[in-house]
């Protein structure tokens, strides 16, 4: 079974666009979602562009802050500062990597809690891993979305992560483990790597290395969830972390690329910035 995440993204902000139009009725105004982008990093700024395509889609208002590639931590900062004080702003996303002379770890924690729709602010953190409430990553979310939608039951599961950073990796992990799942996460350390992917009842591989999964490296059966956005040395089209063709037979479930996770992380990112709009409401 291929887990559309296109379709299942789609018939979300469906939802979500109706939702907003409520909001629109009960307030008077919808939810604004603030993203900066730093620079002129190509990938980064087609992100971006689905984010705000999707924000249209749903209903939510959109303001781009363009900073150069030259602009200052304060600077910068200040920005966020302006943001965070802005009435009509309910989400504030800094699109990330960040220029090397910009600490990312001070920029994300600047960015006022009750806004962190992307759930980076080290207190969202926290709470992530002490189980508490939290606004999680969009990523993350969007998959256990994808997993819910399936009927797919992580509770007693073996789950393998490969991939241990702030915006997937270590979040998906919790995320898995909440839900009853045992965990392992792997990375560009772990020895034997397919010895452990083996083992996976549900696979997340967030690697951001093309072709890294191969149909030996995976269970028979195993749901397989492919997190990378790559190109493909040879075609140049674009590409997950795992060998598709070769695993979709095998796999109970497989998530492709283009497809898959991509539109729901933009999707949970409209979530979260509904859900901010509601909280600070409340
Ligand atoms: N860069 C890559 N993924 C993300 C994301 O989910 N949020 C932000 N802010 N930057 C990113």
């Amino acid at each position: 079974m291929i887990i559309d995440g296109k379709e299942l993204a789609a018939r979300l902000k469906s939802g979500m666009a109706r939702r907003v139009a409520q909001l629109r009725e009960l307030y008077g105004r919808v939810p604004m979602l603030a993203v900066v982008l730093v620079g002129e990093n190509p990938a980064s700024r087609s992100y971006i562009r689905g984010k705000i395509k999707a924000a249209g889609e749903v209903g939510i208002e959109s303001l781009l802050v363009e900073l150069p590639v030259t602009v200052s931590e304060s600077e910068l900062l200040a920005n966020i500062e302006r943001l965070n004080a802005d009435e009509r702003v309910d989400g504030v996303l800094v699109q990330l990597p960040l220029p090397d002379h910009i600490c990312e770890n001070r920029v994300i924690a600047s960015i006022a809690l009750e806004k962190d729709v992307d759930g980076f602010h080290p207190l969202n953190v926290a709470r992530l891993w002490r189980g508490e409430e939290c606004m999680l990553p969009c990523t993350p979310k969007g998959i256990m979305r994808m997993l819910a939608d399936n009927n797919i039951e992580a509770d007693g599961k073996r789950a393998v992560v490969v991939g241990r950073s702030n915006i997937v990796g270590l979040p998906m992990a919790k995320s898995l483990l909440n839900a009853n799942a045992t965990v392992t996460i792997a990375h560009s350390h772990t020895k034997n790597l397919g010895d452990i992917t083996r083992e996976a009842d549900i696979l997340v591989v967030a690697a951001g290395c093309a072709h890294l999964i191969g149909a030996d490296m995976i269970k028979e059966g195993a749901v397989v969830i492919d997190v990378g956005i790559n190109h493909d040395a040879v075609t140049g089209k674009l590409c997950g972390d795992v060998d598709f063709e070769a695993c979709r037979n095998r796999a109970s479930y497989i998530s492709p690329v283009p497809g898959g996770v991509g539109p729901m992380t933009i999707c949970m990112l409209m979530d979260n910035t509904i859900e901010c709009f509601e909280r600070r409401r409340k």
